[in-house]
């Protein structure tokens, strides 16, 4: 009987890739399958996520959890960005776990497994990390990681601490994962990095040096790519170059992902995020301008220190001008390893949540306006799911995920849907000839 391995994995789409890969090489080295049942498992893996507290707290519950229900003998290791940053302080606090792997150890996976004990998180790079064996959650949508760590220094986020420096990983690479990934039958291809329209600023090695339009052209170029999406992109770097080849090049899906992070251009300066308001709504309509129906998500961080009525007065009025399609808002959580974390200027934790409701509140009621003009309009969507309920689910090019009546064959097609029935985070069609 082959060993079972369950994998539970938390935070962005980064993660979601590195999960395939641990899957992939811990099946091709080790011989594991995959279960959903963590009690089945001879290995339970978490692969975690550290930017906000919440889920570093949740991690010890569900470890506990794990450790009642699993199998005598079975083994737990927890990888991904908490695993870099607390280290051993996880078996510190959890004795039973078996290994520690940080988020850029992953290709380790299948070493450690054999180390009792095992804390792999050092951050340096070696380009072979990249030759993994192959496993994708999705038979229709490729993720592709383009570049590893970020070099920015925002003062509220700890990734460049466990992801470490930005490295892109070769172009021609990425090409050659993008067109196995077709060959195998996935339409779209979804590029992953902290920072992507700041690809190849740095390699490894001596590469050809790409920018990320570039990159966006060569992968295109490629017969069976129909699709083309990815994030997260910084508004920074947001170039004309870049803006005018997502308008013009017919595979880039029409959604873009701009974390504003705050409208206030003093708390961007305190945020280092390196832009200003004005910056960020010259972009943002310069987007929607190129792009009719562009579809534009957005991150927010309310109650950041030093937040006054007055700059979180600056949010709301980006919001208000961009109309933005999604918002992922947070109440600002101090990190550890951070320069924020040393500001001693913190909000009221009852401030930062009425903030918090106040902004999506208002946010509610743009979508609730947007899903009016959304009403009987012709999409293309690529179907991924099927549903219990005899629906199958897909996304439109500019983002909206879309339900039609349906089955099985319609799975990894792309038609023309009209929208029929429109809510606020889902639609309702019909596929139209
Ligand atoms: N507190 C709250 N939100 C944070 N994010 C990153 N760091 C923090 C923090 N310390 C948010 C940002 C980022 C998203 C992935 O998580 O908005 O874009
Ligand atoms: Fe992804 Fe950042 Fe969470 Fe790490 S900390 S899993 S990079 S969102």
């Amino acid at each position: 009987m082959s060993k079972k391995l369950f994998i539970e994995t938390l935070g962005c789409a980064m993660n979601v890739r590195d999960s395939e890969h641990m899957v992939a090489e811990l099946h091709a080295l080790e011989g594991y399958e995959l279960t959903d049942q963590a009690g089945e498992a001879d290995l339970i893996l978490i692969n975690t996520c550290s930017v906000r507290e919440k889920p570093v707290h949740k991690l010890f519950s569900e470890l506990g959890v794990f450790n009642k229900l699993k199998k005598p003998d079975a083994k737990i290791g927890v990888c991904g960005c908490t695993a870099s940053h607390l280290g051993k302080e996880i078996i510190k606090r959890a004795p039973y776990v078996n290994f520690v792997l940080g988020a850029r150890n992953v290709s380790k996976i299948a070493q450690v497994l054999h180390k009792d004990k095992a804390v792999e998180i050092e951050i340096d790079y070696d380009e072979s990390q990249f030759a993994f064996k192959d496993f994708r959650t999705s038979a229709h949508k490729a993720y592709i990681n383009i570049s590893i760590g970020c070099d920015k220094q925002c003062t509220f986020c700890i990734v460049p601490k466990t992801r470490g420096d930005e490295i892109s990983i070769p172009s021609e690479l990425i090409v050659a994962e993008a067109r196995r990934a077709v060959e195998n039958g996935a339409k779209e291809v979804f590029l992953l990095g902290q920072n992507v329209n700041n690809y190849g600023r740095r390699f490894s090695g001596e590469h050809e040096k790409v920018n990320f339009t570039e990159l966006l052209r060569r992968v295109s170029a490629l017969e069976g790519v129909e699709r083309i999406r990815f994030t997260s992109p910084h508004p920074l770097h947001m170039d004309d170059e870049f803006i005018e080849e997502f308008a013009r090049n017919p595979k880039i899906c029409k959604s873009m992902h701009m974390p504003l992070q705050s409208g206030s251009t003093d708390i961007l300066k305190a945020m280092k995020r390196g832009y200003t308001k004005e910056w960020f709504l010259n972009r943002a309509a310069k987007l929607r301008e190129m792009v009719p129906n562009v579809s534009i998500s957005t991150d927010i961080i309310v109650a950041f220190p030093g937040e006054s009525e007055e700059d979180f007065a600056q949010t709301m009025e980006v919001l208000n001008a961009v109309r933005f399609e999604q918002v992922f808002s947070f109440k600002y959580s101090p990190r550890p390893l951070t320069e924020a974390e040393q500001f001693t200027d913190e909000i009221d934790s009852e401030i930062g949540s009425e903030r918090l409701r106040l902004l999506q509140s208002r946010h509610d009621e743009i979508l609730d306006e947007l899903k009016l003009e959304h009403q009987g309009k012709i999409v293309e969507v690529y179907f991924e799911e099927l549903r219990s309920d005899g629906y199958v689910a897909g996304r439109s090019d500019n983002n909206v995920g879309v339900k039609v009546k349906g089955s099985e064959e319609l799975l990894g097609t792309i038609a023309k849907v009209k929208i029929t029935e429109a809510h606020r985070t889902v639609a309702y069609g019909e596929i139209v000839a």
